[in-house]
């Protein structure tokens, strides 16, 4: 199968119009797209960062300020970030609202991509052909790639406990994308910084593939 090459912006561009050029120049790309929820409707994106922890049936409650699954499958989004480091970080998430998070996903029909970043945060009932990514922490944002040994200890780990889809996240570039696929065992890659720069972006995705 071909690697899961998944594009998150975090909160980038500044303005739509930036949004719609970086948009064109990756599209064909064939990869996921994750830009912020106010471009996700304009672009037609197939990729969210984030939603609400809880599906109400009606689709949508008195949540301020929250997005949920269901208002991002109805748009046509596939996939969404659950857990990212960064909302961890800034947001206070914890395990337990991943968790939440990840259930509220699956039930509106998303593919949840969890990120984490030690075995002990997948959680207990996690199933079979989950899409899971791995990101160190030291990696994420730093331009300090984890070691490709480091990456594949932890990936075959995980993928030991439960067999999932394993993408690796932390400083990828189009240099060091395919060995990540070659020498690590993932599936596919999380692409944080790298995404915003179309070149670089289409080619992790031709050295990955
Ligand atoms: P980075 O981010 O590629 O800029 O390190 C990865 C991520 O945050 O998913």
């Amino acid at each position: 199968m071909a690697p899961l090459i998944v594009a998150n912006w975090k909160m980038n561009p500044a303005t739509l119009k930036e949004a719609v050029t970086l948009f064109s120049a990756v599209k064909e790309a064939g990869a996921v797209i994750c830009p912020p929820f106010v471009y996700l409707s304009a672009l037609k994106a197939n990729g969210a960062q984030d939603c609400f922890w809880e599906n109400p049936p009606a689709g949508g409650g008195a949540y301020t300020g929250e997005v949920s699954p269901q208002m991002l499958k109805n748009l046509g989004v596939e996939y969404v970030l659950i857990g990212h480091s960064e909302r961890r970080k800034y947001q206070g998430e914890t395990n337990e609202v991943a968790e939440k998070k990840l259930k509220a996903a699956l039930a509106a029909g998303l593919k949840p991509i969890l990120c984490i970043d030690k075995i002990s945060q997948l959680p207990k009932d996690i199933k079979e052909g989950f899409i899971v990514a791995y990101e160190p922490l030291f990696a994420i944002g730093t331009g300090k790639p984890c070691s490709f040994e480091m990456a594949d200890e932890m990936i075959v780990a995980i993928k030991n406990k439960v067999k999932v889809t394993v993408l690796y996240g932390g400083s990828v570039n189009s240099q060091n994308a395919a060995d990540y696929i070659k020498k690590a065992h993932c599936d596919g890659l999380l692409v944080g910084g790298a995404s915003l720069k179309p070149a670089e972006f289409i080619d992790i995705v031709k050295n990955a593939c």
